[in-house]
């Protein structure tokens, strides 16, 4: 939830208001949250425009390691000097650091993120001149060239520019230095009389840049200018509304521009409420990365929401590339798509003059280093393995968490709960998990139970684990300041909650009243935390009990821009400098607290608000605070997207919206969209009326129904999706470009998706739409109606009807894809369920799958390869099931209980063949319309090997 915006200081007087004010207004309230103007490193950054930069490379400090160089990089206005290191990373991929070279203090460097020290290789010097340096990357003639004056670097692959860096000159790094007004007594005790010989070089207006390098102004030549960086507002305090940021280390923000020759697109950089190819920004502001509880946020703008994944990713017709931003500051970045008819004059290799798109991304943060992991693909997919060999891929979450949520803010209470779970059974329609927010503590102190509405957790959860359901609760990290709360006396006694700028506990203001925020950077804090969700710990809980992390931004009712200070401290880091760190780290901890209640055993689910690079490691997100508005409903589709493409699969949308209540269309156009999404949680405000599915009238909950029995007879793909997700980094919901990288008119396309390579989803998100049309990307391909077996060729826009009960879905020719058609009370009734395998052939009469099977809900998978993965795979009207992970052991009881062969001819028979066994005839139909072969029984067990013939 998000509170209403300027009723924050009626809130800390009357409570209550804030529910009904939440309510009532209409759309965001921008003038909370800062624009690039408001925030002072973002305005001096940006008023910095394209020029020859300033920096020069010092070539005669270079110093190569087998794995790394180091250059001194100087500031020829400043004479500050930087260090810069390049890696040639493992798997395409270089990363460059820039930092002071001799910085005051330390700058931030972002911790947990990267799961390992990536694997470097070797780099070698091709050639050196007094202009620059040419360095090896290895693959495929690719070449590092670092450009001595200005400054540049420039990857290249034969004689293409891949990719460019400080070429538009924006490289500017704010260095540490200290306040002018106190430097007088602050130099003299630090640097003594050295300061006193040094200092007469300063103007009255001059910054004290030689504090910063007053080794610097020993070096010979290198004599400090005066006067080059004048003292701008907002560089020592800011003051934002009525908060004031006092800092202390005064102006400490980066920036790099980066130049993508021959491309007009780029994705990433979640989350913003925006399509997903991402807008030029010039003439708005930049897009914002600074995690923010932002109340009815609006459609189709750069501002900030509650996560960050600081990647970008390029994509042409050639090559798809991404750039790391590894930074948790507040950031910004412009966007500037241009066509150019030159570039790159230093490279006397790049020839010609032809007109070439270009797009530039510049990246602004306020504290911290440069860090940025270039990754040069070439495909789509290279692309993903290399960012999750960086930051991990998606945690694999159990089977029945890819089943139907039903949520509210609130289920009232225990009776509540019994009669919405009944509710389902009456109407026959599956669920998964119920989940209770806030409301259901006592009195917003989390772990705990509300002792009138929620008297006997415990046997309401038995209840619905014997109907093999479950239940979600949420623990939110704002810990209500109460003496008599032992979570909060224990954190407070350990010292674990995060500080303000005077060292004394930080305080704000959330649900719960007054609330301390612990410092989840601490890894004691995080171990106490995760223990806090043992079964002896966490009263009331049970196996069956999930987790759910909101307000983890962190939310600060009373905060700027309805967050934490930013000079509030985190150890001795500032929340400036790890800000976007913090939602990340309440999931971790909360993940490993659901690992270990469990012995190590179980997979844990834990959905989370904030999210940072690295988030997907600890389960799902959703995309917030949404509104029951058509705009929203069709937005969740790119939010998806965008999250997928790094590295983030595990995405969903509140279905129905929010706030406000959706008319039963577009409830029920959600519920269908939904469904197709890879999280599918309905999710209400406090405010709104029950909307729970049977309460539309009899022909809406049959359409609600027929839509999440498709969710459910589906469960088995999207499984193996997640398995993929989970061993390859591969993303689960991925837009047509990924998998048709060659084909331009599926670059911008987001109303539509894959979901795997196979299904094409292309949901109803228009109220009152008679018709859609589809585009089916692939030359030569063939995509088949799910419902109707109608062929479709690629590539084409197909124009077809819709009703009402319309879910447009198509698979791909050439595939084969499992379900579940006996659908139950929940998906973990259906675990042993007989499969059916759909079988899509290609224009070749070719098809392929894949199905995993395990027990759905541990780790035995990996600890024991407890597990069957099959390949399947149709040829020369043969089908044949194989073993894909030999040394793999489990078995199933599930059979193949039918197999749908879609754009067949008629067999003239047709019989299976299990291992060692005896050929046996098989009963088919054969529809001659639809071109569809139906065996049935054919009595084989999903997990051996065996073959069917069709004759
Ligand atoms: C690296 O790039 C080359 C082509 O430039 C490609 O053939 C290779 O598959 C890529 N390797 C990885 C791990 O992405």
């Amino acid at each position: 939830m998000a509170p209403s915006s300027d009723r924050m200081g009626r809130v800390l007087v009357v409570p209550l208001v804030l529910l009904v004010l939440c309510f009532s207004v209409e759309g965001v309230d921008r003038g909370n949250f800062k624009t690039c103007e408001q925030s002072a490193f973002c305005k001096r950054q940006r008023e910095l425009k394209p020029s020859q930069s300033p920096y020069r490379a010092l070539l005669d400090t270079l110093e190569l390691s087998d794995s790394r160089i180091t250059l001194q990089l100087i500031n020829d206005n400043n004479k500050v000097r930087l260090l810069l290191e390049l890696y040639r990373l493992q798997g395409n991929m270089t990363r460059v650091k820039i930092n002071e070279l001799k910085p005051l203090r330390p700058r931030y460097e972002v911790r947990d993120v990267l799961i390992a020290d990536p694997p470097t290789k070797p780099m070698t010097v091709v050639s050196q001149d007094e202009n620059g340096v040419v360095l090896s990357l290895g693959e495929n003639e690719q070449r590092l060239i670092v450009s001595a004056q200005p400054f540049r670097l420039d990857i290249v692959e034969g004689p293409e520019v891949l990719l460019s860096l400080n070429s538009r000159g924006l490289l500017a790094f704010e260095h540490l230095r200290l306040r002018k007004d106190t430097i007088s007594q602050k130099i003299t005790s630090t640097f003594g009389s050295m300061w006193d010989s040094i200092k007469s070089v300063f103007s009255s207006k001059g910054d004290i840049e030689g504090a910063g390098g007053s080794d610097n102004a020993k070096n010979e030549g290198d004599k400090v200018e005066e006067g080059e960086e004048e003292e701008k507002p907002g560089m020592w305090e800011e003051t934002f509304k009525t908060h004031s940021d006092s800092k202390p280390n005064g102006p400490t923000s980066i920036s790099l521009d980066f130049s993508f020759p021959g491309v007009k697109h780029v994705y990433g950089i979640p989350e913003h409420a925006e399509t997903l190819r991402l807008k030029n920004t010039h003439g708005t502001d930049p897009y914002r990365l600074y995690n923010l509880d932002v109340f009815q946020y609006e459609l189709h703008n750069p501002m900030a929401l509650y996560g960050s994944v600081p990647v970008i990713i390029s994509h042409n017709a050639q090559r798809t590339m991404g750039v790391f931003w590894l930074n948790a500051a507040e950031t910004w970045v412009d966007i500037t798509s241009s066509t150019l008819t030159t570039f790159g004059k230093m490279l006397e290799f790049v020839q010609g003059s032809s007109e070439v798109p270009q797009t530039d991304v510049r990246w602004i943060s306020e504290s911290g280093i440069i860090d940025v992991f270039i990754m040069l693909g070439p495909t789509p997919s290279d692309v993903f393995t290399q960012y999750a060999s960086l930051t991990g891929t998606q945690a694999f979450p159990p089977l029945s968490t890819l089943g139907y949520h039903q949520s509210r803010w609130n289920y009232n209470d225990q009776e509540d709960v019994k009669a919405v779970d009944q509710g389902f059974d009456e109407h026959d329609i599956p669920y998964d998990f119920i989940w209770l927010d806030i409301e259901h503590t006592d009195g917003k102190r989390y772990f705990t139970w509300d002792p009138q509405k929620f008297p006997q957790p415990k046997e309401m959860l038995q209840k619905l684990m014997e109907k093999r359901r479950k239940m979600v609760t949420i623990v939110d990290p704002h810990i209500k300041v109460d003496s008599g709360y032992k979570i909060h006396s224990e954190i407070g006694s350990k010292n674990f909650y995060a500080k303000n700028k005077d060292g004394a506990d930080y305080e704000g203001w959330c649900w719960p009243g007054s609330a301390g925020y612990p410092d989840f950077t601490n890894p004691e804090m995080r171990a106490w935390w995760a223990s806090q969700f043992a079964y002896d710990q966490y009263k009331g809980s049970m196996e069956n009990l999930y987790t759910w992390n909101d307000m983890n931004e962190p939310s600060v009712f009373n905060g700027p821009e309805v967050t934490m200070h930013k000079d509030a401290l985190f150890g001795s880091w500032e929340n400036r400098d790890v800000h976007n760190l913090y939602g990340l780290y309440v999931h971790m901890a909360t993940a490993e607290g659901l690992i270990q209640r469990s012995g190590g055993t179980e997979r844990p689910f834990v959905l989370s608000r904030a999210f940072f690079a690295g988030s997907q490691r600890y389960g799902a997100i959703w995309t917030g605070d949404n509104a029951a508005e058509w705009g929203h409903l069709k937005i969740s589709i790119p939010m998806c997207l965008s999250l997928g493409l790094v590295g983030i699969s595990f995405c969903g949308a509140d279905v129905g919206g929010f706030f406000k209540h959706p008319s039963a269309e577009l409830l029920v156009r959600w519920y269908q969209a939904g469904a197709y999404q890879p999280f599918f949680r309905s999710h209400a405000h406090l405010d709104t009326p029950r909307r729970e599915p049977w309460l539309f009238g009899p022909e809406n909950t049959a359409l609600i129904r027929e839509a999440i029995r498709q969710r459910y007879a589906l469960l088995p793909y999207w499984y193996q999706l997640f398995y993929n997700a989970y061993r390859t980094g591969q993303p689960v919901m991925r837009p047509l470009w990924v998998e048709f990288p060659e084909e331009p008119a599926t670059f911008a396309i987001d109303n539509e998706y894959l979901i795997g390579k196979h299904l094409l989803v292309h949901p109803v998100t228009d109220e009152g739409a008679k018709s859609i049309t589809a585009h089916l990307p692939g030359k030569g391909e063939v995509w088949y109606d799910v419902h109707t077996f109608q062929k479709h060729k690629g590539t084409q826009n197909l124009h077809i009807p819709v009703t009402m009960s319309s879910i447009p879905v198509f698979q791909r020719g050439g595939s084969i894809i499992s379900r579940k058609d006996r659908i139950r009370r929940s998906s973990s009734c259906m675990e042993n369920d007989p499969y059916t395998l759909y079988v899509a052939l290609s224009a070749q009469g070719t098809a392929e799958g894949e199905l995993y099977i395990d027990d759905f809900h541990t780790f035995n998978f990996e600890k024991e390869k407890q597990f069957i993965h099959r390949r399947l795979y149709f040829s020369n009207n043969v089908l044949t099931s194989s073993n894909l992970a030999p040394d793999s052991k489990f078995t199933t009881a599930a059979w193949i209980e039918k197999i749908i062969i879609i754009g067949a001819t008629r067999p003239s028979s047709v019989s299976t063949k299990a291992k060692d066994g005896a050929a046996s005839a098989v009963e088919f139909d054969f529809d001659s319309t639809a071109s569809v072969v139906t065996l049935h029984k054919p009595d084989l067990n999903a997990g051996t090997d065996w073959t069917v013939t069709l004759q």
